[in-house]
C-alpha cells in the first residue's frame, strides 16, 4: 500500500461544514476514560498467550537465582514442580523446559539428549503426575547437550547438518515417549523439521506437535540463557545455521519450508528487535505464530528496572502488547509469571 492510499474498507470522508467547531473527527473522545479505552483496545493480553520458560537442574531442595536474569531460577526436580503448581494455578497453561547438563555428560555428538533416563525425561514425567494438564513443550537442539556449546554436531569446526538431524530426531523421539507435548526444535539445521515429523508418526506419536524455531536469528540477546544453561559455544559463533540479523525475505523462506515439512507452530526468536519478522510471518501464514521474548530482552528490562530507570510492570505490559500487535498469538516469556499476576490483580480491580 503507498502511504496516500485510503486504508482499505475506510469511506474516503467527505468534508462536512459544521458551524459549531472546525473539528468534525475528535479521536480523543475514544481515550476518554479507562473503561473506554478498555472498550476499545485492539490488541490486549491474556495469560492464555503466554508460555513460561523453566530452566531444571539435578539436585534438591535448589533454586539457583540466574545472576544475568533476575527472578528466574535452575530449579532441581523438586522444586520445580512447585513452581509448576504455581504457575498452573495462575492460569498459565504451557512450559517450556531448559536443562542444565553437567560437563562430564557432555560429547561432542550430544549423546545424552537423547538418554531415555535422562534430567528432561524424568521432569516430565514427574510434571505430568503433578500437572497433567499444562502443556509440556521441549527444546530439541544439541546445546546443552555439547561440549562444544553448539547446536549440532562438529568437525573441524564445522557444524554438520545431517548427522546432526539424525540425533535430533532421536531427541524428539525420546521426548514424545516420556510425554512432551510440543517438541520444539531450536537448533536451526536444514530439514529437521520434516525428519522429526516423520519419525513421530511413523512411531505412532501423530499428536505430538511441533513448534518450530522457524525464524531463529543469530542474536546477542541469548547471553543470559548460555550464562544459566552454561551452553556458551566454546568457538566461533552460530552464524552458520542461526539466521543473519538483516534478513526477513528469508524468514518467510525458512517458515515456508518448516510449515510444509510438518510445523503446528512458527517462532520468530528474539521478539522485540524482530517486530517487522512476527508482523510479516503473521500475514504469510495461518499457523499461530509464536514470539520468543529471550533472555537478554528479559535482563535489560530488569537491569534498568533495578536501577529505578524505568517502571518494570509497565515497560513488561507495553513490551508484551507490542508483540501482540506486530502478530504474535502467543508469547514465550520469562516475565509470563510476573505478568499472570499482574493481569490477575488487574482483573480483580476491575
Ligand atoms: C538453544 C536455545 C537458545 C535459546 C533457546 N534455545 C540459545 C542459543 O541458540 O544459543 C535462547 C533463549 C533465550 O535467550 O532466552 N538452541
Amino acid at each position: 500500500m503507498t502511504p496516500s492510499s485510503p486504508a482499505l474498507g475506510v469511506p474516503v470522508l467527505q468534508p462536512i461544514s459544521n458551524p459549531a467547531s472546525p473539528i468534525i473527527q475528535r479521536p480523543r473522545r475514544l481515550r476518554r476514560t479507562e473503561t473506554l479505552r478498555r472498550l476499545v483496545r485492539e490488541n490486549t493480553l491474556a495469560v492464555e498467550d503466554l508460555i513460561y520458560p523453566l530452566f531444571v537442574m539435578e539436585g534438591e531442595k535448589l533454586e539457583q537465582e540466574i545472576p544475568s536474569m533476575p527472578g528466574c531460577f535452575r530449579y532441581s526436580l523438586d522444586r520445580l514442580l512447585m513452581e509448576i503448581q504455581t504457575v498452573w494455578e495462575l492460569g498459565i497453561g504451557a512450559i517450556a523446559l531448559f536443562p542444565l547438563i553437567a560437563d562430564a555428560q557432555k560429547d561432542n555428538a550430544g549423546t545424552e539428549s537423547y538418554n531415555p533416563q535422562g534430567l528432561v525425561p524424568r521432569t516430565i514425567k514427574a510434571i505430568k503426575e503433578v500437572c497433567p494438564e499444562i502443556l509440556i513443550i521441549t527444546d530439541v537442539a544439541l546445546d546443552p547437550y555439547s561440549s562444544e556449546g553448539h547446536d549440532g554436531i562438529v568437525e573441524n569446526g564445522k557444524i554438520l547438518n545431517d548427522e546432526t538431524v539424525a540425533v535430533l530426531v532421536k531427541q524428539a523421539l525420546m521426548q514424545a515417549e516420556t510425554g512432551a507435548d510440543f517438541v520444539a526444535p531450536s537448533d536451526m539445521m536444514d530439514g529437521r523439521i520434516g525428519a522429526i515429523r516423520s519419525a513421530l508418526d511413523q512411531a505412532g506419536w501423530i499428536n505430538v506437535g511441533i513448534l518450530a524455531y522457524a525464524a531463529k536469528y543469530a542474536s546477542a540477546y541469548y547471553g543470559p540463557f548460555r550464562d544459566a544453561l552454561e551452553s556458551a559455544p566454546k568457538f566461533g559463533d552460530k552464524k552458520t545455521y542461526q539466521m543473519d540479523v538483516g534478513n526477513v525475505r528469508e524468514a518467510l523462506k525458512e517458515v515456508d519450508l518448516d510449515i510444509r515439512e510438518g510445523a503446528d507452530m512458527v517462532m520468530v526468536k528474539p521478539a522485540l528487535a524482530y517486530l517487522d519478522v512476527i508482523c510479516q510471518i503473521k500475514t504469510h501464514t495461518h499457523l499461530p505464530v509464536v514470539a520468543y521474548n529471550v533472555s537478554g530482552e528479559y535482563a535489560m528490562v530488569k537491569a534498568a528496572a533495578a536501577r529505578g530507570w524505568i517502571d518494570e510492570k509497565k515497560v513488561v505490559l507495553e513490551t508484551l502488547t507490542s508483540m501482540k500487535r506486530a502478530g504474535a498469538d502467543l508469547i514465550l516469556t520469562y516475565f509470563a509469571k510476573d505478568m499472570a499476576l499482574q493481569l490477575q490483580a488487574d482483573h480483580l480491580e476491575h
